[in-house]
This record gives C-alpha cells, sequence and structure tokens, in this order.
C-alpha cells in the first residue's frame, strides 16, 4: 500500500453536531432564548434581566430611535447601547454602503495587503482630531483601543518613567491592561493587575500635582473626558487647561478615553474640545462603528507614535490585529463620520442634550423628592436620584428586605422597569453609582422623543415612592 493509499484509509467521516441555523435563530422562542441563555451564555446576569423584566422582551426589529418587540410594540431608546449608537439602530446608509460593500465582494481582512478602506478611515479620524493627534491603530473595542492608547503611551514614556495615574470611579475596559487602570472592585476582583499605577480622585487637580511632584517615575495618565461608569461626572475646563500644562511641566503623557464620551456625544467631536485643549493620545469606540460593526480606534500624536513604534525594528510591536482594519467595519465607520457630519449629530447632540437638560431640570423641581441631580454635556446625561436606602418609609422595609441587594436603595432599577414594562421607554443604570441612570440616546434625537421620555418618567415619578417600589415588587412575586 503506497502513502497515498494509506491516506485515503484514514477515518475522515465528521459527525455534524445539533446545530442551529439563521432560520432557526430567527424563529427562536423566548423561552427558549431563556433555556440557552441560562446554559451556555450567562445565568447570573438573566438573573437582573429578570428583575427589571427585560426577559419578556424578545426584539424583532430595530430602527431610529425605537426597538419592536415580538408583539410589534415600539421600545424608546434612551439607553443607546451606552453611547454605541449615535446613528440609532440600522441607519438606512450605514445599512446601504455594508450591503455594496458586500455586493462588491472587497477585501475583508487586511493584514496581507494594504487597505483603502483602512487607510480612509484613519484619514478620517486624522481629520476630525484637533492639532497632530494623527496616527491611527484599529481595533475591534473600546478596551482594544485603550490597551493601545496606554501601550503606545507607556513606550514614548519610556522606561524611567513606567508609573500610570488613573481616577477614581474610572472605566477603561475589562482586559488585563485596561482594568488595572479601572476603578471597581467588582471588575478587579482579585485579578493579578498590571503594577505601578496610582490612583486620583477625578476632578482635583491638585491630587495631579502633588502625585507629578513627588514622582518622577510618573510617564502617563489615563483619564476619561466624562466619566460615564462613574455616573456621568464632569471636570472643569480649568482642570484640562491644567492638566495639560501640569503634563508638558512635568513630562506626563495625557491619555484622553473618549470611548463613551467621544464621537460627537458632548456636542463636540471630542469632549475635550469644550476645554480646548489636546491631549497625547485618544480613544473611540461605541458609536464609531455606526451601531452595526465592532470598530475602536486609537489616536495619538505623531511624535508620540513615532517614539513608540516608528522604525521598522518598532512597527510589528503593536501593528494592528487579526480584526484591526477589517473592510466592512471601515466601510461602516467611514459612512459614519460622514453622517454625523452630513446630518449635523454633534450640533443636534448640543441643542437637543441642552433641552433634555433642561425638562429634566423641570422634573427635578416637580419632584425634589427623588431627583437629586440633573448633569451632563449634549446627550451624555446623568440623573441623579436620592439614595433611599436609609430613608425608605417603614411600610415598604419588609417588602424591600425580599429584594436583591442591588435594588435596595436603588430607585433607577425600579423606574426603569416600570419605564419600560408601562411606558416602552428604555433606560440604563450607571456601575459604580446605582442613584445614576445613564441617558445616552442616539444622536438623531429628536425633541418630540425628549418629550416622549420625560412624559414617561413624569408619570412613573407622579406614582410617588410607595407604589413604585410596591408595583415593583408585585411585579416580581406575580
Ligand atoms: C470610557 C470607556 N472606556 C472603555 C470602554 C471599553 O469599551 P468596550 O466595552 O468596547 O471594550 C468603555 C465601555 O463602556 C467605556 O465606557
Amino acid at each position: 500500500m503506497n502513502k497515498a493509499q494509506e491516506m485515503t484509509k484514514t477515518d475522515t467521516s465528521v459527525i455534524r453536531p445539533n446545530l442551529l441555523s439563521v432560520d432557526d435563530a430567527k424563529a427562536m422562542t423566548l423561552p427558549r432564548m431563556t433555556e440557552i441563555f441560562t446554559k451556555h451564555l450567562n445565568p447570573g446576569q438573566l438573573h437582573f434581566m429578570k428583575l427589571l423584566g427585560f426577559h419578556k422582551i424578545k426584539i424583532e426589529r430595530a430602527e431610529g430611535m425605537y426597538y419592536y418587540d415580538q408583539n410589534g410594540r415600539a421600545i424608546l431608546d434612551f439607553f443607546g447601547g451606552f453611547g454605541s449608537l449615535a446613528f440609532g439602530h440600522n441607519h438606512p446608509r450605514i445599512v446601504e454602503a455594508r450591503k455594496k460593500f458586500q455586493d462588491e465582494r472587497r477585501q475583508e481582512i487586511a493584514i496581507a495587503f494594504m487597505s483603502q478602506y483602512a487607510s480612509a478611515l484613519a484619514h478620517n479620524l486624522a481629520a476630525c482630531s484637533p492639532g497632530d493627534l494623527d496616527m491611527v491603530f484599529l481595533g475591534s473595542s473600546g478596551s482594544e483601543a485603550m490597551e493601545a492608547a496606554i501601550k503606545v503611551a507607556e513606550r514614548a514614556a519610556g522606561p524611567k518613567k513606567p508609573k500610570i495615574v488613573y481616577a477614581e470611579n474610572s472605566f477603561h475596559g475589562k482586559t488585563k491592561g485596561v482594568l488595572s487602570i479601572t476603578d471597581g472592585s467588582l471588575y478587579r476582583g482579585e485579578f493579578k493587575l498590571v503594577e505601578n499605577t496610582i490612583r486620583v480622585p477625578f476632578g482635583d487637580i491638585d491630587a495631579i500635582e502633588n502625585a507629578f511632584k513627588s514622582d518622577s517615575e510618573i510617564g502617563v495618565i489615563v483619564l476619561e473626558t466624562i466619566q460615564g461608569g462613574g455616573g456621568i461626572i464632569q471636570a472643569s475646563n480649568e482642570y484640562w487647561r491644567k492638566l495639560r500644562a501640569l503634563c508638558d511641566q512635568y513630562g506626563v503623557l495625557w491619555v484622553a478615553d473618549e470611548v463613551q464620551c467621544g464621537f460627537g456625544r458632548s456636542g463636540k467631536f471630542y469632549a475635550f474640545e469644550h476645554a480646548g485643549v489636546i491631549p497625547d493620545v485618544t480613544a473611540l469606540a461605541k458609536s464609531l462603528g455606526g451601531g452595526k460593526a465592532a470598530v475602536g480606534a486609537m489616536i495619538a500624536r505623531r511624535e508620540v507614535y513615532m517614539k513608540a513604534y516608528g522604525t521598522p525594528k518598532t512597527a510589528m510591536i503593536h501593528a494592528m490585529a487579526t480584526f484591526g482594519g477589517i473592510g466592512e467595519a471601515c466601510v461602516t465607520s467611514i459612512e459614519a463620520i460622514n453622517i454625523l457630519y452630513d446630518e449635523n449629530l454633534i450640533e443636534n447632540s448640543a441643542t437637543t442634550g441642552d433641552y433634555l437638560l433642561y425638562k429634566l431640570e423641570e422634573l427635578k423641581a416637580k419632584h425634589p423628592g427623588m431627583i437629586k441631580d440633573v448633569r451632563g454635556k449634549g446627550l451624555m446625561v446623568g440623573l441623579e436620584f436620592h439614595d433611599f436606602s436609609k430613608t425608605v418609609p417603614v411600610v415598604l422595609r419588609p417588602v424591600l428586605a425580599m429584594l436583591d441587594d442591588k435594588l435596595k436603595g436603588s430607585l433607577p432599577g425600579f423606574i426603569g422597569s416600570h419605564l419600560l414594562r408601562d411606558h416602552g421607554v428604555l433606560v440604563a443604570f450607571t456601575e459604580y453609582n446605582r442613584n445614576v441612570v445613564r441617558l445616552e440616546p442616539p444622536l438623531i434625537c429628536g425633541r418630540e422623543h425628549v418629550d416622549e421620555f420625560i412624559t414617561a418618567l413624569d408619570e412613573v415619578l407622579s406614582r410617588g415612592i410607595v407604589r413604585i417600589v410596591k408595583d415593583f415588587v408585585k411585579a416580581q412575586v406575580k
């Protein structure tokens, strides 16, 4: 028996596993989704979905400002995927650009050859960025963009300045590098993280100055320009200007995380533009993918980038990964950036955001016992409720005792579930402060959508705290 005959003797039969098709996925019922979610995705997360009533909803379609569920009910999206849906759901121009790219059978993975699409996207990002922020790294998530950002800064700062400063209540992602500068004990858990990090309070310029003064090994400072996960926390323009000056004085590189607050959300392309200053490195993701693709980008000042990776010897140290600059994702982002300007969405974010804040201030005046604070910039708005864990009416204490710990002192959970159930309105929580609802609707949001949201919220708040909590508990035990 020769070699070729021997090879044909090996068993090449492959048993097809029990697979579901795309049509099976489309037709899947809610109980089956729940079963698979529990079995193969995240059983613990389902617990929270159940608490909030999300488990009863199967989204069949999404367009513009709305999701549509299995019963054809429209759900107004004031959550916006934590800022990922600037263009709303399935913007027709983005859908069209993607279809065209597919029909033309274009190169998708851009590792071997250069890509005209990755090039155009890099050009657009440099064009949108002030100063010499013009060297681009493309990836597929905010975490990846932020990993690239801290790596380029660390290399440019050099081995004599290895320490990284970050802020209290920061969120920069969950991969190990950026987890090390993410200030959430839940996320950090007991992981072995990157050493040499120094935490300072957010918005306190003296703390930064003291840190820089006392430790010449500090080479990098990483800050969200507006803290999202921390509960929509802003610092003054003065703070950012002083930060720029201190970084220049002490030779520290400033990395601005704009993954959530960037891309027009604050009413400027980058939130740091409000202060008229330019960081050394920044990062975008979320809406950069047009709500259809997974795209993240790091943008660095040329000088910083060249120091880190500017020679043939260093060029591949952090070159794009397999899916960096992938064709259809780049097309999506190129179209998205064009739409951002063609449809004046940055301006709309500023003006509709102002209107939303104004209407929320009115509600605060009407419901002072519930709303504690309203804040934000553009369509990145925080609505903070009073913490009632200690002031809860006596009559509610026994029912509250039955609830999940996370919900006990937090009105947003109750209010969010009522908004969804009774008004078809979706809002989101905040990781570190459960009393804050984060409002990040698509940047296509109009005044009519703000009015729809405000009317719904007003109705729920007008029920009063006792009814809100009792209704919620009743829905849980049903
Ligand atoms: C400010 C900020 N940085 C980084 C990230 C991480 O992005 P991703 O979830 O795409 O990895 C997020 C995500 O919410 C974020 O808000």
